[in-house]
């Protein structure tokens, strides 16, 4: 196994690193358009090796795609993250042509890839990834459920003075402030949350949850990257050991959710294949409403992308 993590900076080595303790791969390349920075904090993963004892080699590129060649799995962390005062969107214009040009340079190197995007605006940038790579959508799509729903998992587990273990959750939509957590899908060791929690409570979790990348930016200066790069690695994990593992992932849509022609996020069976299969549940009323909002937010940012000269 071989994979590749584009962009050095904060999530990317997180990810490399969180990759390289789990024995994902027997390669990992880390590559970044900074002369010496991924060569450097690979040797620096790397010398972790003997003190955390596996064997992954971590290889660094400055901006040397043929390094990369054959890989199985790519995650692209390249690109901008926000400052505060800024949202995802507005690093639409700078992120989408790095996004474009990282994805054709690994489709010449890796055909075969599953490309996972974490790069923001996820959604869009996800988009924009499938538009250039032009493989099956099962084999492009987006990190932002995962870390979403951990947000929310450890929130409820603050709250409620239990192990976020046994807490399992969905949450669908776009990576944004209109993301959709599912209280009605929350189980804590499989009891409804409903039951352990009171409603305001409840509420002011999912308000938090929906804002949790801004209270990090405000915090931080710029965003988060410990839960980010692992909950990309989590990803790679599932698709490497073929696990199945039935994540909250932006996938594009095909009608389901009544959804077309969009990046957006659902839950999903995630295997060797990438996408194994979307899993569709039978939302009501008022969790339409809300993915309808979502969807309808990420296709005003897609419209920007569309009309977009990325040349
Ligand atoms: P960072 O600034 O620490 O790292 C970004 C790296 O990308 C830098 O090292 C930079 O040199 C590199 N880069 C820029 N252009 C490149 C190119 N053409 N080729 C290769 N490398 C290039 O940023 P950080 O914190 O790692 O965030 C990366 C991205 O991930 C941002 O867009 C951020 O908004 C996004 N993000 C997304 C999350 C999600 O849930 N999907 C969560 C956290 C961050
Ligand atoms: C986050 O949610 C900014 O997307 C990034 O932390």
């Amino acid at each position: 196994m071989k994979i590749t993590v584009v962009g050095a900076g904060n999530v990317g080595a997180t990810c490399a690193n969180v990759c390289a303790h789990k024995e994902l791969a027997s390669e990992i390349v880390l590559l970044d358009i900074k002369e010496g920075v991924a060569e450097g904090k690979a040797l620096d993963i790397w010398q972790t090796s003997p003190i955390n004892l596996y064997d992954s080699r971590t290889i660094g590129s400055t901006n040397d795609y043929t390094k990369t060649a054959g890989s199985d799995v790519v995650v692209i962390t390249s690109g901008l993250p926000r400052k505060p005062g800024m949202s995802r969107d507005d690093l639409i214009s700078t992120n989408a042509k790095i996004v474009k040009m990282v994805t054709e340079n690994i489709v010449k190197h890796s055909p075969d890839a599953v490309i996972i995007i974490v790069s923001n605006p996820l959604d869009v940038m996800t988009y924009a990834a499938y538009l250039t790579a032009k493989v099956p959508s099962t084999r492009v799509f987006g990190m932002a459920g995962i870390l979403d729903t951990a947000r929310y998992r450890a929130f409820l587990a603050e709250e409620l003075n239990i192990s976020p273990k046994d807490i399992q959750a969905v949450l669908m939509g776009g990576h944004g402030d209109t993301m959709v957590p599912l209280p009605r899908y929350t189980t804590v060791g499989g009891i409804p949350v409903t039951e352990l929690i009171t409603e305001d409570k409840l509420n002011a979790i999912v308000d938090r949850t929906k804002k949790g990348g801004g209270e990090i930016v405000n915090l931080l200066g710029t965003s988060a990257w410990y839960a980010p790069g692992a909950a990309a690695a989590q990803m790679v994990e599932a698709i490497v050991r073929d696990q199945r593992r039935v994540f909250p992932v932006c996938a594009w849509l095909q009608g389901e959710y009544d959804q077309k022609d969009i990046y957006l996020g659902v839950p999903v069976i995630l295997g060797k294949n990438g996408i194994e299969k979307i899993i569709e549940l039978d939302l009501n009323a008022e969790e339409k409403e809300m993915l309808e909002t979502s969807s309808g937010h990420v296709r005003e940012v897609l419209a920007v992308l569309d009309n977009m000269d990325l040349s």
